[in-house]
C-alpha cells in the first residue's frame, strides 16, 4: 500500500505527532492513542468528521475519470508535470495534490518524475478511493484543505492545486522553504461556448485578482503559464465534462439532458486555464 511509504510527512490529525503502523497492521496511530483505520481500498481517512456538502460524489468521480482518462485534458497535467518537474528534486520528491478528484494530475506527475512519491488529498472518500488505485506511488488521504492538514511541517517540494479550493496558511506550512505552489485555475474563455446554452456557472474576470489576494500574504508569484485549446467533444464527452464538476450541484438532471440534448455534436469547446508558480515567502 503506497499509503504505508509516506506515513513520515503525515501527521496525527488531533495533537499533530507522527503517525506509525499498529502491530496488526490494520491502523495507524499516534503515541497519543489516536487510530484511523486503514481503508481495504488503500486510503486512509484522517478527516475525523463527516465529509462536507461539497466533497466530489461517486457519480461525479466517475464523470471526471471517463473524461481525463480519455486525455481531454492531458495538455493541461503535461504542463503541470513540466512544471512540478523544474521546481523538485528529482527521485527524491515529495509531491503533495490538494483536491485531488480521481489523482489524474498527481499521477501524471509521478510518472513524469522518476521515484518520486505524492499524497493525493481529497474531503471526498468516493474521490480517495479512486486516487488510491492511480499510481503505485500515490497515498491517498482523505482531509479538508480548509482544516490544518494532517500533514508535517515542510515535507514537501511541490503543493498543487487544480481547479480546488487553495488554503495559502497551510501549504505554506508543509512546503519546503525551496518547494513551489502550482496552481491550475480557469480563465473566463474556459468552456465559454457551454455556458448560455447549459446554463453551467460563470467564471469570473476578477478570479485572478482574487487568487492573487488570497496567496499574496504567503507568497511569491513565480512565473504563470496559459494553456489553451479547443477540443471537438461528442455527446457522451459532454455529459460527463458537465457531470464531473461544480455545475453538478448546480444543475437538475433533467436540466442538463435537456441542455445537452440542444447542442450540436460535435461540439467544439475552448479549454483555458492558467497555471501559476509561487514560491513560498520567508516566514
Ligand atoms: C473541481 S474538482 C477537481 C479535482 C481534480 N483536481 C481534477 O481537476 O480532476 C474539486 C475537488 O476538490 C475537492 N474538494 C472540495 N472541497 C474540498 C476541501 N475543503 N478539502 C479538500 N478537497 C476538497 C472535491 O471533492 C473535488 O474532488
Ligand atoms: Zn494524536
Amino acid at each position: 500500500m503506497a499509503i504505508l511509504d509516506q506515513l513520515d510527512v503525515l501527521a496525527c490529525p488531533h495533537c499533530g505527532g507522527p503517525l506509525s503502523l499498529s502491530s496488526d497492521g490494520r491502523a495507524v496511530r499516534c503515541a497519543n492513542g489516536h487510530s484511523f483505520d486503514l481503508a481495504r481500498q488503500g486510503y486512509l481517512n484522517l478527516l475525523g468528521s463527516k465529509q462536507p456538502r461539497n466533497a466530489d460524489t461517486g457519480p461525479m468521480i466517475a464523470a471526471r475519470d471517463h473524461f481525463l482518462s480519455a486525455g481531454h485534458y492531458q495538455p493541461i497535467a503535461e504542463r503541470l508535470s513540466a512544471l512540478a518537474a523544474g521546481s523538485g528534486s528529482g527521485a527524491d520528491s515529495r509531491l503533495l495534490d490538494t483536491g485531488t478528484g480521481t489523482g489524474y494530475y498527481l499521477a501524471t506527475m509521478l510518472d513524469r518524475i522518476t521515484g518520486a512519491r505524492g499524497v493525493g488529498l481529497d474531503v471526498s472518500v468516493a474521490a480517495a478511493r479512486h486516487a488510491a488505485r492511480a499510481h503505485p506511488r500515490l497515498a491517498a488521504v482523505v482531509a479538508d484543505v480548509w482544516q490544518p492538514l494532517p500533514l508535517r511541517d515542510g515535507q514537501f517540494d511541490v503543493v498543487s492545486s487544480v481547479f480546488a479550493p487553495r488554503n495559502a496558511e497551510e501549504f505554506h506550512r508543509v512546503l519546503k522553504p525551496t518547494g513551489r505552489l502550482l496552481v491550475v485555475s480557469p480563465e473566463p474563455e474556459h468552456l465559454a461556448e457551454l455556458r448560455e446554452p447549459l446554463g453551467l456557472l460563470s467564471i469570473e474576470e476578477a478570479k485572478s485578482d482574487r487568487l492573487e489576494a488570497a496567496l499574496s500574504g504567503r507568497f511569491e508569484a513565480d512565473e504563470a503559464v496559459r494553456v489553451q485549446f479547443e477540443s471537438a467533444l461528442d455527446g457522451a464527452t459532454l455529459s460527463d465534462l458537465v457531470r464531473m464538476g461544480p455545475n453538478a450541484f448546480h444543475l437538475d438532471e433533467r436540466a442538463i439532458a435537456q441542455g445537452l440534448r440542444g447542442l450540436p455534436v460535435p461540439f467544439t469547446v475552448t479549454v483555458a486555464v492558467t497555471i501559476s508558480v509561487w514560491a513560498p515567502r520567508r516566514p
